[in-house]
Order: C-alpha cells, then sequence, then structure tokens
C-alpha cells in the first residue's frame, strides 16, 4: 500500500477516534438526513437570514424538542424545554457558542463573548456601571436625543416613513453619550459615516456567523467580505478610540480639583486597575463597542415593534395615551414615575414576548455534562431558542396574538404564573450571562415610548406586510417598517 495512501487512512482514523463521541452522540439524536463529512452545511449555508428561524422551528414540529444538525464536524443541539434550557444557562462549565467568537474583529475578548475568569472579572468590574442610581443620572440625556427624534418626526409631517434608521440614529446617540459621555450628534446628518459602518459591520459579521463556509479565519480573511469588514471596522476604532481618549483627558483634568467618580461604563473603565494596573486601551475598546454592538441594535429593534405594535393596535395607543396622560408634568422623563405604569409596563412585556428580540443563544459544551437527562460530551453547540419558548402556547394562550393585558395583574393566568417564574419568559436570557442592560434597555425604551406615544397617533402604511417569526432578520436586511407620526 503506498505510504501517503497509509498516512491519510491513519488520519481518518485518528479524526474518527477524537469524534468518536460526538458522532455517536449525533446518530443517537433525531435530525434531518446529513451528508457525510457535510452534514447539513449545504441547507443551512443556503438559508437567507430572514427564514433561518422558520426553518429551525419547522426542524422542531419535525424531529421534537431536543434535535440536531451537522454543520461539517460540529454538531449542533437544539434545546427546546424551559427546564432544559434553565440547566444550560446555569452549567458554569459551557462557554458561549464558538459561532460567536466570530464577532472578535469587532468587540475582542468583551464581556458578550469572553469567559472563565477573564468573564468573572469584567462582570464585576462593569455591573456598578448598570447600578439604578446612575441609571436614573442618565434620563435627562435620554430626553435630550428623545426631543430630537420628535423634532425629526414632526418634520416628515405625517407622511410614512422607515423608522428603523432614524430609531437607529437615536439610540446610537444616546447610548454613546450616556454610557460613554461623547456625543456623536449622528441625528442631525443625513447619512453619518458611523451608523453606516455599525450597520454595515454588523451585517457582514452576521453573513458570516450563518455560513460554515466562512468558518475558518484563514479561509474568511482572503473573501471580498473580509476586506469591507476591514475597512467598516476600521472607521468604528478610530471614532472609539478618540472618545476615549477625550474622556480620559476630562477625567484627568478633573483629578487635580476632586477624587475622580465614575459617572457611566467609559469612565468605570478608565478608572478600573486589576492587580493594580489600568486596562489597555485595546481591552477598554473592546468593551465599549460590546456596550454599543449588544445595546443599539437590541434596542433599536425593540422599540421598532414597540411602534409598529402601537400602530397596529389602536386600542393599545388609546389605552397607553391615558396612562400617559396621568403622568405629572416631564413624568415621561421620570424614571420612577414611569416604572409605576403598568399598562406601558405589559405592553413593553409583550412586544419582548412576541417579537423576541434575541430569538436564540447559543453555549459550547467543554468536557461531558448532563442537561435535561442527557450526557453531551465536549464540543457540542447547544442552542437555546428563546423564540420558541416565548411561542409554546401551554404557557402562552394564543401566542400570537398581541395582548398587553395577559401581563397585567388582574388577567393573569396560571400558565402565566408559571411562565413568569420558569424559563419560558427570557428576552433578556438568564443564568450568570443574564443581559448586563437590561435596565438599561427598559429605561430607554420606556422614556422613548412615552415621549413618542404622547407626542404622535402612529400609523400604519396600509399594505404593510405582517412581521411575524423572520422580523427580526427582515430589521436586519433593513427593509424595515414603515409608518406614520401624525401630531396630537
Ligand atoms: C431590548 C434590548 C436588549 C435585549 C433583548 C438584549 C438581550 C440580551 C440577551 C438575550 C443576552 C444574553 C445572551 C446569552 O445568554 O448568550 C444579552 C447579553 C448582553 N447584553 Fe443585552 N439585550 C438588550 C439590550 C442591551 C443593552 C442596552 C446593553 C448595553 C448597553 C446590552 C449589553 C449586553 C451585554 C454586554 C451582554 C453580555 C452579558 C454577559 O455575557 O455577561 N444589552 N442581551
Amino acid at each position: 500500500m503506498p505510504i501517503w495512501l497509509l498516512l491519510l487512512l491513519g488520519l481518518g482514523l485518528l479524526l474518527l477516534l477524537q469524534k468518536w463521541r460526538l458522532l455517536r452522540l449525533g446518530s443517537s439524536l433525531p435530525g434531518p438526513w446529513a451528508f457525510p463529512l457535510l452534514g447539513n452545511a449545504q441547507m443551512v449555508g443556503k438559508l437567507r437570514p430572514e427564514f433561518i428561524f422558520l426553518v429551525f422551528t419547522e426542524l422542531r414540529d419535525r424531529f421534537g424538542a431536543t434535535y440536531r444538525l451537522w454543520l461539517g464536524p460540529q454538531l449542533w443541539v437544539f434545546l427546546h424545554t424551559a427546564e432544559e434550557t434553565r440547566e444550560a444557562l446555569h452549567d458554569a462549565t459551557l462557554r458561549k457558542a464558538e459561532t460567536f467568537l466570530q464577532l472578535e474583529p469587532l468587540i475582542g475578548n468583551g464581556l458578550l463573548i469572553s469567559h472563565g475568569a477573564h468573564w468573572t472579572q469584567q462582570r464585576r468590574l462593569l455591573t456598578p456601571a448598570f447600578r439604578p442610581i446612575l441609571l436614573r443620572s442618565f434620563s435627562p440625556s435620554v430626553a435630550k436625543h428623545a426631543d430630537r427624534l420628535i423634532q425629526r418626526l414632526v418634520a416628515t409631517r405625517g407622511t410614512f416613513l422607515e423608522l428603523t434608521d432614524p430609531l437607529f440614529a437615536c439610540l446610537l446617540d444616546a447610548i454613546v453619550d450616556t454610557s460613554m459621555g461623547g456625543q456623536l450628534d449622528t441625528q442631525s446628518v443625513a447619512h453619518s459615516p458611523f451608523v453606516g459602518a455599525f450597520h454595515r459591520s454588523s451585517q457582514l459579521l452576521f453573513k458570516r456567523m450563518i455560513n460554515p463556509l466562512l468558518a475558518s479565519d484563514w479561509v474568511f480573511q482572503r473573501t471580498q467580505l473580509w476586506r469591507e469588514l476591514s475597512e467598516q471596522l476600521q472607521v468604528i476604532h478610530t471614532l472609539m478610540d478618540s472618545l476615549i481618549e477625550r474622556r480620559s483627558a476630562q477625567l484627568e483634568q478633573q483629578a487635580d480639583v476632586a477624587p475622580r467618580k465614575a459617572l457611566n461604563l467609559l469612565d468605570t473603565l478608565l478608572l478600573a486597575k486589576i492587580d493594580g494596573e489600568p486596562l489597555s486601551r485595546k481591552q477598554i475598546r473592546d468593551e465599549v463597542n460590546t456596550f454599543v454592538f449588544a445595546g443599539v441594535d437590541t434596542t433599536t429593534a425593540a422599540m421598532s415593534f414597540v411602534l409598529y405594535a402601537l400602530a397596529k393596535n389602536p386600542e393599545a395607543q388609546d389605552r397607553l395615551l391615558e396612562e400617559l396622560r396621568q403622568l405629572p408634568p416631564h413624568g415621561s422623563t421620570d424614571l420612577d414615575a414611569l416604572n409605576e405604569l403598568p399598562y406601558l409596563d405589559a405592553l413593553l412585556k409583550e412586544v419582548l414576548r412576541l417579537y423576541t428580540i434575541v430569538p436564540t443563544t447559543g453555549r459550547q459544551t467543554t468536557c461531558s455534562t448532563v442537561i435535561g437527562g442527557r450526557t453531551y460530551c465536549a464540543g457540542v453547540t447547544l442552542w437555546i431558542n428563546m423564540y420558541g419558548l416565548a411561542h409554546d402556547a401551554s404557557y402562552y394562550p394564543d401566542p400570537y396574538v398581541f395582548r398587553p393585558e395577559r401581563w397585567m395583574q388582574e388577567t393573569t393566568t396560571l400558565q402565566q404564573d408559571v411562565a413568569s417564574s420558569s424559563f419560558s419568559y427570557i428576552p433578556f436570557s438568564g443564568g450568570p450571562h443574564v443581559c448586563i442592560g437590561r435596565r438599561y434597555a427598559l429605561l430607554l425604551m420606556k422614556q422613548l415610548t412615552a415621549h413618542i406615544a404622547t407626542a404622535f397617533r402612529l400609523e400604519l402604511r396600509p399594505g404593510e406586510p405582517e412581521l411575524t417569526l423572520q422580523a427580526q432578520m427582515v430589521l436586519k436586511a433593513r427593509e424595515g417598517i414603515h409608518l406614520a407620526f401624525k401630531k396630537r
């Protein structure tokens, strides 16, 4: 036998031995037929982003609550029950899914994808930047950007417009202002290069994440996609570096007069010391990029759906307005007053359930672990289906109906009680990695909703397509939502 054939056979045998436990696990799980070596990569790679979750839900109907896909040599397992989800989200041996590591060029080893001791340290360091007293102090800045948005909407004179673009600019300005003390003013320019760079880099990164053929860095870095991504990232990194330098200089000046105090996330990072050493500029940039990346897209999508839901359900709009009219003067900037409004709270909860802004998240097994009574070996990617849970009829009767009242005390059903206490309602995930920005996101959403709903009556463009499962992905594709804002 020629030596090259022997070597090839030896290599094949070694691979088989290495992957043996994975192969055994994969073949014990139901799932669609998989090609040798390629698995189901061809099927997943061909999916358009807006259909990916639709297909995953169809597969759940065909193969049951726990099924598998093979992405080449990678084994993906989809979990769907609330109990399995709870166990997976609390399992300290799991890491973030390898797919998310592809965000590295934008967010480095930031909180969203880091793990182990580094993650614990960063999480502990950053948690104080989201304490209620600081969040409350953000209200006037958020109100300033919300007012700017209102002016832009007034200027449209009640004609139909695509609303995700103006919302994105408003939230980018508000988040950079409140978390870094920087004034981007993207709302004042027609085509901000920063808005373009954030949009495009998210799109390009997402394109890569759902294409298993681009998983290898070596392959990806030889594509046109990578070249374009690098250009967009350059714009973002240059901007963030300049904001960090400016804030650092301001803090230095303040130090001459009084002890320096962290007033926002960037201050927390600039003043932090780990083992007596300050964080490097790259570490700081990675974290602020993480917050902008994790915060702006999600709150833009969430607010787009709030406004869409209000336009589609005029009775919800009337009920909200009635509640908002009982607020004291300037109540829409008073976070405590806004937190007392039960209908506003229920409305946001229902939007986050029905439109599940983050429809799924993934984890990677690092060693043998038991979840839902099944043993998983190392190297499995577990996908948690927040969308599927939020639309499970056993928790939410008529799950596809928009009904904020289901969250109000007087109408809460037994199923709802179970849903709130179990892991079926996890728009911000759960366990130790629960969204660190969840209270901040709700503050932004409550203030913006109150400002807009008080100023305008919202109307849906006739013939606007129904937004359902693939809505989040459609938004990413920038087809957007068209509404008219009629001055009250
Ligand atoms: C409606 C808006 C938002 C939604 C639906 C949302 C959702 C989520 C979800 C589901 C996760 C967990 C992912 C996982 O378990 O793998 C997460 C994590 C995270 N979110 Fe949010 N998020 C929102 C807004 C924000 C905002 C405004 C910020 C910050 C400015 C933020 C920063 C983060 C960070 C840093 C993490 C990683 C936390 C960790 O792993 O320790 N998010 N978010």
